[in-house]
């Protein structure tokens, strides 16, 4: 596998998506990026999870009981940006910050749609599976060559959505080669260097997932953002949008009536539409 094969994140793409640190830290350890992550709840499960695995990181745990997390919650709610935003914290911390050689210490994040792995889009699904923690253990095969003194990439495994790929083993209709899926999945966890990999994985069905799962990852629930927070996105992804407040009004109540937005996405699309409909009427 090579870096061309899997959907890659790297430190330029994560700042592209979340714009440059502001210089200097915040009091909770954490940098500031421009276009961060709105809301308390995120602000907190970022700092714990990356105490987490900057801890394992720098103590060179290489054999944790724990491998990673499980953010589980509905659609929408930041589960998989979450994902994103640990990997641009553990490259401000463990990384090149973009500064030094494309070669030295360095974290990616390598994101894997699980049901793209499931219906078997790039192959067998197993080896899918065993290539994807080899190519996180090795880096690209056929890859520049190694010398000892390089340090190793340090690399999260997203596997996202993974409802399809890693089915209890109680639930109705859970097919044999769920199991033997399960079976390398579960060596390959076992085998992870901690030190070096986290793996995070992200559902919506937590209700699915397999508990040999739930025991060797930390899991966390991403509910429904409040109100304060939705209306924060809204006036946020709105400037980005040159919306003024008059435009953002409608949204603004559409958040502010209880049940009515449950997910930060919609505020997205809310947005876009609003936007559109702005310029067009623009005579
Ligand atoms: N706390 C947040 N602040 C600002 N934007 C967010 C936040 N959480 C999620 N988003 C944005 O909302 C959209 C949906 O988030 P996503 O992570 O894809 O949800 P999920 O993986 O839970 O379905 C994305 O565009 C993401 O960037
Ligand atoms: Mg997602």
């Amino acid at each position: 596998m090579r870096d061309s094969d899997v959907d890659l994140y790297t430190f330029e793409r994560l700042r592209d998506e979340f714009g440059p640190f502001t210089p200097g830290e915040s009091p909770d350890g954490l940098g500031h990026a421009e276009r961060d992550l709105i809301g308390s709840r995120y602000r907190e499960i970022l700092r714990e999870i990356t105490a987490i695995v900057s801890y394992q990181w720098r103590e060179h745990m290489e054999r944790s009981a724990l491998k990673g997390f499980l953010f589980h919650g509905g659609v929408g709610v930041g589960k998989t940006a979450m994902g994103k935003r640990l990997t641009y914290e553990l490259c401000r911390r463990f990384g090149d910050n973009g500064m030094a050689g494309r070669n030295s210490d360095e974290v990616v994040m390598v994101l894997v749609d699980g049901a793209d792995v499931a219906r078997g889009r790039y192959g067998d699904t197993e080896e899918q599976i065993r290539e994807i923690f080899k190519y996180a253990r090795d880096g690209q095969s056929g890859g520049h060559h190694r010398h000892d003194n390089d340090p190793k990439r340090r690399t999260i495994i997203l596997f996202d959505d993974v409802e399809s790929l890693f089915l209890t083993r109680h639930s109705v209709g859970a097919k044999e080669w769920h199991f033997s899926q399960n079976s390398i999945f579960f060596h390959s966890i076992d085998d992870l260097d901690t030190a070096h990999t986290a793996v995070i994985l992200t559902t919506n069905r937590i209700d699915l997932v397999d508990e040999a799962i739930v025991d060797r990852f930390l899991s966390y629930e991403f509910s429904a953002p409040p109100v304060s927070v939705l209306e924060e996105v809204a006036r946020d992804k709105g400037k980005l949008q040159r919306l003024q407040e008059s435009d953002l009004q409608p949204i603004l109540n559409v958040i502010r009536t209880p049940g009515a937005v449950k997910s930060i996405r919609e505020i997205e699309r809310m947005v876009m539409r609003a936007y559109v409909e702005k310029l067009l009427n623009v005579p």
